[in-house]
């Protein structure tokens, strides 16, 4: 049972014998996680001091100090993963290929991948505005003693056993699913401890904010030019408000708490948009159904869809369950 003010690691710990696999491995990965969010937080907090620190850093003949941090996110997430012998691969977005986690004493005894977006929205790191990281958990489906194959990270979204997000935010929060419910926690920078300040997060049914890039109006599909339409007439609790941060973590996180919709259409310029389904798409996905929401390609299930690659985008309509099927029925409707 979710307590309120228990830290993430108590959390953990209770709840891992609900898990239908109790082998203490996904907890340990859970843990890992949270490790490396809170290292990655550290230097985040930090970006506006990049050049102060840059130049004090200059005697580092490492340079690490001017790393960027999208290099630095995913260097951690995989080191964290990697050192600890938590699983047995992964895959990140800022990586080409996936990586085989070689696990020295036991041999390919790990039974989980991870995939990762290690920093979402990493164009708003330089103006000071929100980022995230998102991590998407599949059990193998190779036998375990042998080294992960692309088949275990090209597995559909529905197979997930957890998923979550960082949001470095105006505070920096953690929030998960192990297929339970969506649970949120929030870190006490002064301590370093992630408490539960959001137990069973939901999606309101409806919502009023629609989160959509729409400078890029011109080239979307007709169901999603009359579906912003819709949104902007006067009609009943419309017109919506439109709040679009640019960051996928930030946009969801606000509309599954105050009620919205988060839309990436195809355009004509990018027929598949441009979210990757395995490390954005499909974990929020797995979110938004635990939250009780719902997450689309605008004619279909985001979790049924099966990943042909790894860097595979998809277009993605994602929120409050009222708002994506009225969304889907626009595209139904006005299909080219
Ligand atoms: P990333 O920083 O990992 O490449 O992801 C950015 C994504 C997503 O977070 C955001 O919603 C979207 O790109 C914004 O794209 P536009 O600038 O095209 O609207
Ligand atoms: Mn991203
Ligand atoms: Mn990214």
């Amino acid at each position: 049972m979710a307590k309120k003010n228990q830290t993430l690691g108590e959390f953990i710990i209770e709840n891992q014998a609900s898990f239908k696999y109790t082998s203490g491995e996904l907890s340990r990965l859970i843990n890992s996680i949270r490790l490396a969010a809170k290292v990655v937080n550290h230097e985040v907090n930090k970006a506006g001091l990049v050049d102060i620190i840059g130049a004090a850093g200059e005697t580092n003949i490492q340079g690490e100090d001017q790393q960027k941090l999208d290099v630095y996110a995913n260097d951690k997430f995989i080191q964290t993963l990697t050192n600890r012998n938590i699983v047995c691969g992964i895959a990140s977005e800022e990586e080409d290929d996936f990586i085989i986690v070689n696990s020295q004493d036991e041999n390919h005894q790990n039974k989980y991948v991870v995939l990762i977006d290690p920093l979402d929205g990493s164009s708003n790191i330089d103006v000071n505005v929100s980022v995230g990281t998102i991590f998407s958990v599949y059990r193998r489906i190779t036998p375990v003693g042998t080294p992960v194959k692309l088949e275990d990270f090209l597995q559909k979204g529905s197979e997930q056993v957890a998923a979550g997000y960082v949001v470095y935010g105006t505070s920096t929060m953690l929030v998960y699913t192990t297929g339970d419910g969506v649970n949120g926690f929030t870190l006490n920078p002064a301590i370093g401890t992630f408490y539960l300040s959001h137990p069973n997060m939901q999606f309101p049914e409806d919502g009023k904010i629609y989160s959509v890039n729409e400078g890029n109006y011109i080239h979307f599909p007709i169901g999603v030019k009359k579906y912003i339409k819709y949104c902007q007439e006067e009609e009943g609790d419309r017109p919506y408000t439109s709040r679009y941060i640019g960051s996928l973590v930030s946009d969801f996180h606000r509309n599954m708490i105050k009620g919205g919709i988060y839309m990436y259409p195809k355009s004509s310029k990018n027929s598949n948009g441009k979210l990757r389904l395995l490390y954005e798409c499909n974990p929020m996905a797995f979110l938004a159904e635990q939250a009780k929401g719902k997450a689309s390609d605008g004619f279909n299930r985001i979790m049924d869809v099966q990943p042909t690659e790894l860097h595979q985008r998809i277009p993605f309509f994602c929120g409050s369950k009222n708002m994506v099927e009225k969304a889907e029925e626009f595209m139904k409707e006005y299909s080219e």
